[in-house]
């Protein structure tokens, strides 16, 4: 928040006051966007510009939390009111939190926040305990943060001319670590000449990635990268926030490497620490991240630690694709 947005009596109070309290409207800011999107009252206004009684009566939802959530959107900025009391949506708005394929969508991030503090009870048991929580108790937040790592990578492959013509002409992909299949689904229709294999060692992922794959070119495995044993297959494998789950990330990475055929790409999309302490506001989200990671037992790589692993491939190429994300290429 900026020092002009404070209340008069909090602008006499320091710069350090001021960010603190941003946070609490963060917290705030976080549920009212993910609470719109989930009951779909973001979606409705985003259709036509409505009144907070007609909403109500269109949704058949509880009059007073609707008229809470109403309130509190226009205050925060997220729904603009007309002069008639009509709510609507910016064209902003509506592409930051409703239209997935927008580099600039950040909904799904506001879902995956608000819906991984549903775990956070458990942080107790992490600082007295140790106790880690495995991630599959959040595939549906998952699926919501992931969504938009598939369209930049999607994007980042129709400027790639080497992977572009491949796909379009058919390869074949896997893709390690590949949750619920989402991101398969979206090549397989992009790509429709190429074939896909997903693996993943998550009982439930697989499950739902098996319902995705039907009657598609995709097939899924439940494997962990540590365990596959492809040799020559593939002309692209792809991890996508998969590799920082692994327990041994340099078995992953020799694997991967034995799939590919000579030639082939490696991709790997990433979450990554910024080297040095001295970090700006940009990689503030993935600092405070880390408790999320923790809280699942895994840390977030940096560009070293990667590089690293990628030292038996050849041209290594970091490509960030905004929000501390990057794309990581490399050819064996
Ligand atoms: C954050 S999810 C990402 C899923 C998917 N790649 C996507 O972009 O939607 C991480 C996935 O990595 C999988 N995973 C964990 N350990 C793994 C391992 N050792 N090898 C392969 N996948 C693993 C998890 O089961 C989970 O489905």
């Amino acid at each position: 928040m900026a020092q002009a947005d404070l209340p008069a009596v909090m602008k006499a109070r320091s710069a350090g006051f001021a960010r603190l309290w941003g946070y609490s409207v963060g917290f705030y800011g976080v549920w009212l966007a993910h609470i719109g999107r989930q009951t779909g009252l973001l979606e409705r206004i985003a259709h036509r510009p409505v009144s907070v009684d007609e909403l109500v009566s269109a949704t058949k939802m509880h009059p007073p939390a609707v008229q809470a959530w109403c309130s509190a959107a226009i205050a925060y900025g997220l729904v603009s009111e007309k002069k008639d009391k009509k709510m609507y949506l910016k064209p902003e708005m509506k592409i930051m939190l409703l239209d997935r394929k927008n580099p600039d969508y950040l909904g799904g991030q506001f879902s995956y926040l608000a819906l991984r503090s549903l775990e956070y009870g458990a942080f107790q048991d992490l600082f007295r305990l140790g106790r880690t929580r495995e991630m599959s108790y959040t595939l549906g937040a998952i699926e919501q943060a992931t969504d938009w790592d598939h369209y930049s990578f999607l994007t980042a492959i129709r400027r790639d001319k080497k992977m572009s013509r491949l796909l379009s002409q058919g390869c074949r992909l896997l893709d390690v670590g590949c949750g619920t299949g989402s991101l398969l689904a979206k090549m397989c229709a992009e790509y429709p000449k190429s074939s896909f294999v997903g693996i993943d060692p998550c009982d439930k992922a697989v499950a739902a990635a098996r319902k995705i794959a039907k009657g598609k070119p995709i097939k899924i495995i439940k494997q962990a990268g540590e365990s596959m044993v492809f040799e020559n297959e593939f002309d692209i494998v792809y991890l996508g926030e998969s590799l920082y789950a692994a327990r041994d990330k340099q078995k992953v990475v020799s694997n991967c490497r034995h799939a590919l055929e000579k030639g082939g790409t490696i991709a790997i999309v990433e979450g990554l620490l910024p080297e040095s302490r001295l970090h700006g506001d940009d990689s503030r989200l993935i600092m405070g991240m880390q408790l999320d990671f923790a809280l699942q037992g895994y840390r977030f790589m940096t560009k070293k630690e990667v590089a690293r692993l990628l030292a038996k491939f050849s041209r290594v190429r970091f490509k960030a694709l905004g929000g501390s994300v990057y794309l990581v290429t490399a050819i064996k």
